[in-house]
């Protein structure tokens, strides 16, 4: 069975990101799934001078561990002031001092939600240019607007935007 690891790129704990990333690991047919929480890789804040004096913290290693471990990647990015969560930005910046591939080539459903009409395009477009150069192999790019408006329950509700969803998602699953 294919093993996905799936995350929000955020902190918070009512992310509504994580509750979209957690509705779309449900939409995969036969699949062993992890949901991992960026609270329990808790890190501090990135500095040169801080790895000179303390290397680079276990929880890096651990994270980047199961990125290598899995099948493929879901992640639903947190969008603040138009770019990464500082905890998403510092996890990913800590992980690329142990290896620059972060992504080891994974396939990759890269979602983005928020409360406006935007759905994170942002953070996306920043991620759809990024990731690459980490060795992402972003199969489809998913963005849920007006979150409040269109998620209800622990799902979509939505018929439009959900059956976008589902298509992304068995996109996804036949490429891993
Ligand atoms: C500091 C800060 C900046 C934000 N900037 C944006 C933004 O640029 N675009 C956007 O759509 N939402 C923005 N928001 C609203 C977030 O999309 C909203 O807080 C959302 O719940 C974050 O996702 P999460 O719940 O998964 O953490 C911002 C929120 C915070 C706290």
């Amino acid at each position: 069975m294919k093993k996905i690891i799936a995350f929000a790129g955020t902190n918070s704990k009512t992310s509504i990101n994580k509750q979209l990333v957690t509705y779309s690991t449900s939409l995969l047919h036969d699949a062993h799934v992890k949901i991992l929480d960026l609270n329990d890789f808790d890190l501090p804040l990135y500095g040169i001078d801080f790895e000179k004096e303390h290397g680079i913290p276990k929880n890096a290693y651990a994270f980047l561990d199961l990125i290598k471990s899995s099948n493929g990647l879901m992640v639903s990015l947190a969008e603040h002031n138009g770019a990464y969560s500082t905890a998403f930005k510092n996890l990913f910046d800590w992980i690329s001092r142990i290896e620059a591939k972060t992504f080891f080539g994974k396939p990759m459903l890269l979602m983005a939600t928020s409360p406006g009409g935007r759905g994170g395009e942002s953070v996306l477009n920043i991620a759809k240019d990024r990731f690459p150069r980490h060795d992402a192999n972003i199969v489809e790019i998913y963005s849920l607007p007006f979150f409040g408006n269109n998620f209800s329950n622990g799902k979509i509700i939505d018929d439009e935007l959900n059956l976008q969803l589902k298509d992304a998602v068995k996109q996804f699953e036949l490429s891993l």
